[in-house]
This record gives structure tokens, sequence and C-alpha cells, in this order.
């Protein structure tokens, strides 16, 4: 069985989390991804949050499974000679360097273009063209620009980051859409494109329910939050705790051992259509007859009194049990499932969304395979390359060069 992207070589310039996972997943999905890193350094992230002294991070390691690392400066005359030739051999560049660092090494998309007229050159920048174009970004100054800070955290409290990266990983997401959507164009026009992705707007697509309620909000209160009805609303969408944001009310209530254990909790959602069996279960039966309580729109002025009901029961047990509770009498909740719990978790062995991976220095490790299942091409994971382990094969393969030229290219430091 092939993989999809079989035949497709990607010059992979990337460095740090956003770029390296937008690569990452085009290797799980077949293409040979080359990774040009630094002679000497590397990507900086090998010696970033180290666990073991000497042994490339898990940082690293996590970012860059299924990809060859090849070694070499772009800014040296032997290095600009084989960058070029690199150029030429492959479908796509991507990088996420600070604005116009490829441009400094001598090869601005005209020079790519020329070269290359079917090269598909794809750039992670933290702001798209404007005031803030210039701007080195990580992945909270991308959540805080691109409004999931303001609208997430305790309500009346700080702005808050999530633990989810959603600068970083998921503008490499939004970066990978654009790959193949240009890869695709190609096959018609026979033309490569510029791919841009901006870690600002990524984040605000994927906060693009809380622009639906900046608007709304000009309309009257956010019925959903639990600012409505006793709170009050300013001109900018508010922090609403752990409030669901969809139409059916949601909070995370306490689990039996709550008191010793930081996750013992489980989220809840007051679905309408599940609601009679939730009360049920609760003990709340009375609710189902009384006008006070039977509707959507009699329990939403009271939803602290809703949850505080369904947090008494849900103390009683633990969250595993809530959950063969509910999920057979089809009430959504979902446990808090710590890192541990997820690393061990057996049904994501089995699917490959977590994979054990043998490191020759790190020995093995765990990380996180390809997430997307395709069912004619399936992923397997590969550990992550030493610095440069491949340059030597892909001078020799790709670029033509013979034991020679390699020699005097070390020499003047360009591998
Ligand atoms: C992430 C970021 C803040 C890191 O900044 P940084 O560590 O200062 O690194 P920069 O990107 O500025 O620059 C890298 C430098 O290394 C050089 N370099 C990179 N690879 C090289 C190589 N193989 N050989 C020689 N030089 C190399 C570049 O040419 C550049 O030098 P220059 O500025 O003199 O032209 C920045 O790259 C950035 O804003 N990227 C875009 C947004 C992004 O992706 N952010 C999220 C990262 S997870």
């Amino acid at each position: 069985m092939g993989k999809a992207l079989e035949g497709i070589r990607i010059l992979d310039m990337t460095h740090v989390q956003s770029g390296p996972t937008c690569t990452q997943i085009l290797a799980w999905f077949g293409a040979d991804v080359i990774k040009i890193e630094r002679p000497g350094v590397g990507d900086p992230t090998r010696g970033q949050l180290r666990d073991i002294p000497d042994v490339d991070s898990l940082y690293f390691t996590m970012l860059n499974a299924n990809k060859r690392s090849v070694t070499l400066n772009p800014k040296t005359e032997a290095g600009n000679k084989i960058f070029a030739k690199l150029i030429a051999e492959c479908d796509v560049m991507v990088e996420n360097f600070a604005p116009g660092a490829i441009d400094r090494m001598g090869f601005p998309w005209e020079k790519i273009q020329e070269i290359n007229p079917r090269m598909i050159y794809a750039s992670v920048k933290g702001f798209g063209p404007g005031p803030y174009a210039n701007c080195k970004v990580y992945e909270n100054v991308a959540q805080c620009t691109g409004g999931a800070a303001s609208t997430t955290g305790e309500i009346d409290r700080v702005p808050m980051v999530t633990g989810a990266q959603i600068g970083d990983t998921g503008t490499g997401i939004h970066l990978v859409a654009g790959i193949l959507a240009a890869l695709l164009h190609r096959e018609k026009s026979g033309r490569g494109q510029r791919v841009e992705c901006a870690m600002q707007d990524a984040v605000l697509n994927l906060c693009r329910v809380k622009l639906r309620d900046q608007q709304r909000l000009a309309h009257g209160p956010l019925t959903e939050y639990p600012q409505y009805p006793n709170g009050e609303f300013g001109d900018a969408v508010p922090r609403a705790g752990n409030a669901s944001g969809g139409g059916h009310p949601g909070w995370i209530v306490k689990c039996k051992g709550w008191e010793t254990d930081p996750d013992s909790y489980i989220y809840m959602i007051t679905q309408v259509a599940s609601f009679p069996a939730l009360a049920k279960v609760i003990g709340h039966e009375d609710w189902l007859d009384d006008p006070d309580w039977n509707t959507p729109e009699a329990r939403v002025p009271k939803l602290d009194l809703v949850f505080a009901e369904i947090e008494k029961w849900t103390m009683t047990k633990d969250k595993m049990e809530i959950m063969d509770i509910l999920n057979p009498l089809s009430v959504p909740c979902g446990p808090i499932l710590s890192m541990k719990e997820l690393a061990n978790e057996e049904s994501l062995r089995q699917t490959g969304t977590v994979v054990e991976v043998d490191h020759p220095e790190r020995g093995k490790y765990l990380t996180v395979g390809n997430p997307i299942k395709l069912s004619d091409s399936p992923s397997d994971v590969q550990r992550s390359p030493l610095l440069g382990e491949h340059t030597e094969e892909v001078l020799k393969t790709i670029v033509g060069l013979d034991d020679k030229e390699i020699a005097a290219a070390r020499q003047q430091g360009a591998i």
C-alpha cells in the first residue's frame, strides 16, 4: 500500500514548533522531508528542556519524526549552491524563520521561482502584512494576539493561555492544508505558489465562535454565558470560565476523590434531549414535571444550582464510573484525563495515536502519532533523525556531489 504523499519531496527549513509540526504531518503522509539544520547546532529545540544530558530533547524528537536531517549553511559559497540544487529538486519548501531570513540567505521568492517554477513555498509568520509583520512570535504571543487569551479563563480574573498549542501546532496544521491545496492546484496550473499562514490568523480562526459572540453582544446579552442573567456584560466578549460556549450549557464538576486527585473532575453537558435521563440518574425526577426546571429557558437563570445538584451526585462516583453510567443514557460528558492517563490509554495505543518509538541515544520514548487516519495510507512513526544523520546520503543521491566535493564543502563549514 503506497503512502498518500509518496514521491513528494519537502525542503524543510523549519525550527522550533509551528513549522516542524507541519512537516511532520507531511512526513507521516509519506513525503520525503529533508530537514536542513545549521551545522554543529541544529534546530534549537534539540537542546531545549532536555531530560537526559547530551541527548536530543523530547521537544525535538516529538516534532521531527519520519524526517531526514541534513546540516547545511546556505550562507556559505558551497552551501548556497547545494541549497539552490535542493530547491530545484524539491516540490515544497517550508520555513518559519523570522521575516526576511530566507531572503537574507540569498533566496527571495523570485529567485526560488526562477530556480524551480513548480516550487510551493510555505511560510509561518507571527502576523500577516500590517504594523506587526516584522515581529517575532512564539506560542503564547499568538494566543494573546489572536483572541484566545482574552476569551479564556475564569470570569473577572486575568486572561489565560491554554496548554493546547493552538498558536504553533494550530498554525502548522493550517499550513498543511494550504500546502496540500497548492499541490493539487499545481496539477492543473503546472506552477507552484506561495502559501502563508500567520499565527494570529490561525488562532483567530480557531476562536471564530468568539468573534460570533462579539457581534451577538450588540443585540443583547449572551444567554449561554455564566454572566447571564445576574452578571454584567461589557462591550467585548468576556471570559466564561468552563461554560460550554455552545447551545447546551456545560460545566466542570467534582468527582469522588477530588480532594486529593487534581484531575478528578468531569465535564457535564445538560443537553436538552438527554436532560430527562440525567435528571433521573441524579435523583431529580421531580424536575421533569416542574415548570421551574423542565425547560432550558427555566434552567438558564439558575444553571449554578443545576450544576450544584449534578455535582452532589458526581461527587459520589469516580469519573470513569460516571462515564460508564451516562454514556448508555446518551448524556454527553467527558472525564478530565491527565497526561499520565492518556499515556497509558490502551485504545490510543491501538490506534497509533500514542506510539512508543526507539531512539539510538535516548532509548524508548512516547510520542503522539498521526491523528489524521487514512484508510489506504496508514502512518508509521519513525524516530527523529540525529543531527546531520543524512547529510552525505542526500548530498550524494539528490544533490549529486561526490566524496571530494562533500569533503570540500565540509572544510568550508557549509555542511
Ligand atoms: C520563532 C522565532 C521567534 C525564533 O527567532 P530566532 O531564534 O531569533 O531565529 P530567527 O528566525 O530570527 O533567525 C534564525 C537565524 O538563523 C539563521 N539560520 C537558520 N538556519 C540556518 C542554517 N541552516 N545555516 C545558517 N544560518 C541559519 C537565519 O539565517 C537567521 O539569521 P539572520 O537573522 O541573521 O538572517 C522566529 O523564527 C519567528 O518569529 N518565526 C516566525 C513565527 C514562528 O514560527 N513562531 C513560532 C515558532 S514555534
